[in-house]
């Protein structure tokens, strides 16, 4: 596997988290997935309003079957292996005034990177997907409509790589990223 390479000296962890579909199908331990949530819990957010919600499925409970259902095929080919099926849902409004809170999903953003950096962190596997179906998602997490649905994850511990379905093998790669001349502009946003 390819190492990334930064062009500015940043700490490792950032580089080392990738998004693998590899698992091995074991279970993770309820203090390993609430030290997940615990990372998320510290996320900044506008107000410190903390819109972001987890709610999850781990494969031994009766939640995994109707989880795994809400997502398309391609991702249940490698999320079978997974150990917690997360729905990420943020709150639309502020509770201190249930007035919009615009940053909602850019806040539960954070929130889920830090639960990614720290899976990296532990060794673990966090995989982000928007496969799934989100209006069933809300229904059966029964979400109220103060609730958006923002992506799932999958959690589990790393398996083999030639474990996965053949096509997905060929996915099995840690990607790169565009130049900082890209997505960084002094005054002016440039491109298309
Ligand atoms: C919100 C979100 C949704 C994603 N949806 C899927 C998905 O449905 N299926 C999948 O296999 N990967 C999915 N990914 C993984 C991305 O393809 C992956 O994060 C991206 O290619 C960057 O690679 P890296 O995470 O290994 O750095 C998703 C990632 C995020 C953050």
């Amino acid at each position: 596997m390819p190492v990334r390479t930064s062009s500015y000296k940043i700490n490792k962890l950032f580089l080392d988290r990738w998004s693998p579909r590899a698992m091995s199908g074991e279970a993770i331990s309820d203090e390993q997935l609430m030290t997940l949530f615990e990372a998320a819990r510290w996320a900044p957010s506008s107000y410190n309003n903390q819109p972001w919600r987890f709610v999850y499925a781990t494969k031994s409970s009766p939640y995994w079957q109707t989880f795994f259902d809400l997502m398309v095929p391609f991702n249940q080919s490698w999320t079978k292996n997974a150990a917690v099926l997360v729905v990420i849902l943020s709150r639309k409004k502020f509770e201190y005034n249930n007035e919009p809170a615009l940053t909602h999903s850019f806040d539960t953003g954070s929130a889920w990177m830090s639960l990614a950096l720290q899976s990296s962190l532990m060794g673990l596997v966090a995989h982000g997907m928007e496969g799934f179906d989100y209006d069933k998602a809300h229904k059966i997490v029964q979400a109220s409509d103060d609730y958006v649905v923002e992506a799932m994850c999958a959690i589990g511990k790393p398996g083999r790589v030639q474990d996965l379905p053949e096509d997905l093998q060929k996915k099995e790669e840690i990607s790169d990223r565009r130049p900082l001349k890209e997505i960084a502009f002094a005054g002016v946003l440039k491109g298309k």
